[in-house]
């Protein structure tokens, strides 16, 4: 995660070590009044920690839960290889050339043109995503505590943990509150060195973790058959509504589609090498995905639930269920479970930030804005923006579903986003113009061809494909239904 580096206004610099002075000084370099990053792995970190968040953890199983499993999973490897990838090194490349936030950017690359309107959908998605995001975000916190309470007890009902946590309005705005004013702070205040230090920190010991509580997993009763729905692909449950949930999490997973990835690359030097760090930050992602299934999964059987219904819900049931079961109870539970929640509300706030961030982006650069003025003024606004999501899950019937209602409609306009983009990178702007950008960092890219094809006709034909086929669906029931 990590945000652009304190609003030092300085010209785009090619060194670390230029930065830091610049900090340490805070000398007012005359530049386009924007902030930079401090290093060139700065960056890398801060997309993956973007990327690496509750999509993984929280929502992943849930959508290959309910995509049917193994063929589910493939198909989003698919996604993710020919679509997401390429679109990812696009939203770097329009990030790096257009040093805005997705509106700017386009305007900038393209001006008196309506591509703009695409980032400007990325922006209001950012608004959406934030909304929900930061109710589940602010469970982890709730689960803090109850792990260092000691409430993971082999015996104890998670299910009944977490619908008392969900029917509670309150419990549920007030972490919403918390976990919104964490994130606001951090983008009201710009990159502090700190942060990047703790991330740095903090994401290598997320995956220890994970793999830790995946040895558990797959070694509790059942796991085999949780391994066997999660790997083994059944395709006869493959629908065109499993083409639509895949790659809109793919999407999801890699923060694209909204402009998260322009917005960090906004702050990027013309070193940089674009095509490895998207393949770094897809990479680590996926990997921490699959992860996450290979935990989630052995856990579910093991539990006795089926996977299918868990709905949001789900991996804050089942993951209890392996603290439970750690040795030396009830110690065991209650370190892992406080370590792991912990570490998934750092990734959840190094998520969240960076989805604050391309909205503070657009209000600092193309309506002159400041940042913390806009960081407290649109934070509050999602804040309320999300709270029939935070009363929807039990604690308000007549809102029941909102909050799964919010998140269908990202997955779409995530999707039509990463649309424009491919589409505004192969045919609006210009592939030329891309390419040359790329090469700025990247002298002997070696993968432009096949780059070109994918983003100029496979991703956007891909998209209009599994989209229009969701849409075709939906309108043949509509008039069936009269
Ligand atoms: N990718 C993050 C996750 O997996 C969520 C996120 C952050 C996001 N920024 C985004 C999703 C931009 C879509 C677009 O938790």
């Amino acid at each position: 995660m990590l945000v652009p580096s304190a609003p030092v206004r300085g010209p785009r610099r090619s060194s670390g070590l230029d930065s830091l002075v610049s900090n340490m000084t805070n000398a007012p370099i005359p530049n386009n009044g924007r902030g930079n990053w401090g290093s060139r792995f700065a960056f890398v970190l801060a997309a993956a920690g973007s990327a690496i968040g509750l999509g993984n953890i929280w929502r992943f199983p849930v959508s290959v839960s309910e995509g049917g499993g193994g063929a589910f999973l493939l198909i989003y490897l698919f996604c993710v290889a020919v679509v997401a990838l390429p679109v990812m090194l696009a939203e770097m490349v329009v990030g790096r050339a257009g040093e805005k936030n997705p509106v700017g950017a386009m305007r900038h690359l393209k001006p008196k043109s309506p591509w703009f309107l695409f980032g400007a959908l990325g922006v209001l998605t950012g608004v959406i995503i934030l909304s929900f995001y930061s109710v589940i975000a602010g469970w982890t916190i709730y689960y803090v505590i109850e792990a260092a309470r000691g409430t993971f007890q082999p015996d104890t009902d998670t299910e009944a943990l977490f619908e008392n946590m969900a029917a509670s309005g309150g419990i549920e705005l007030l972490f919403h509150a918390v976990f919104m004013i964490l994130t606001i702070v951090v983008v009201a205040a710009g990159v502090r060195k700190g942060i990047e230090r703790t991330v740095k920190i903090l994401m290598p010991l997320f995956f220890v973790l994970l793999v830790v509580l995946m040895l558990r997993a797959l070694t509790l009763p059942g796991a085999a058959e949780g391994i066997a729905f999660y790997l083994k692909p059944d395709f006869s449950q493959i629908t065109g509504g499993i083409w639509v949930m895949a790659i809109g999490q793919a999407f999801f997973s890699l923060s694209l589609g909204m402009g998260a990835m322009i917005t960090y690359g906004s702050y990027l030097n013309k070193q940089e090498n674009l095509p490895v760090s998207a393949a770094c930050v897809a990479g680590a992602d996926t990997l921490i995905a699959i992860l996450a299934g290979l935990i989630i999964f052995p856990a579910i059987f093991f539990a006795g639930m089926t996977p299918g219904g868990g709905g949001p819900a789900l991996v804050f049931i089942t993951l209890p269920q392996i603290f439970a079961q750690m040795p030396w109870a009830p110690y065991g539970g209650m370190l892992f479970g406080v370590a792991f929640f912990v570490l998934l509300g750092v990734a959840a706030l190094t998520s969240a930030i960076s989805l604050l961030e391309v909205v503070v982006a657009h209000m600092v650069d193309d309506w002159k804005w400041n940042r913390r003025k806009s960081a407290w003024i649109l934070g509050g606004v999602i804040y309320v923006i999300g709270i029939p999501s935070a009363l929807s899950l039990g604690a308000v019937p007549a809102l029941s579903g909102f909050l799964g209602i919010m998140d269908g409609i990202a997955n779409y306009t995530l999707v039509i986003g990463g649309l424009g983009l491919a589409l505004f990178v192969g045919w609006g702007w210009g592939l030329g113009h891309a390419l040359a950008e790329i090469r700025e960092g990247t002298p002997g890219f070696r993968l432009a061809k096949v780059w070109s094809v994918l983003i100029r006709y496979v991703a956007p034909a891909a998209i209009t494909v599994i989209l229009g086929n969701q849409i075709f669906q939906l309108v043949r029931k509509m008039i069936a239904g009269f």
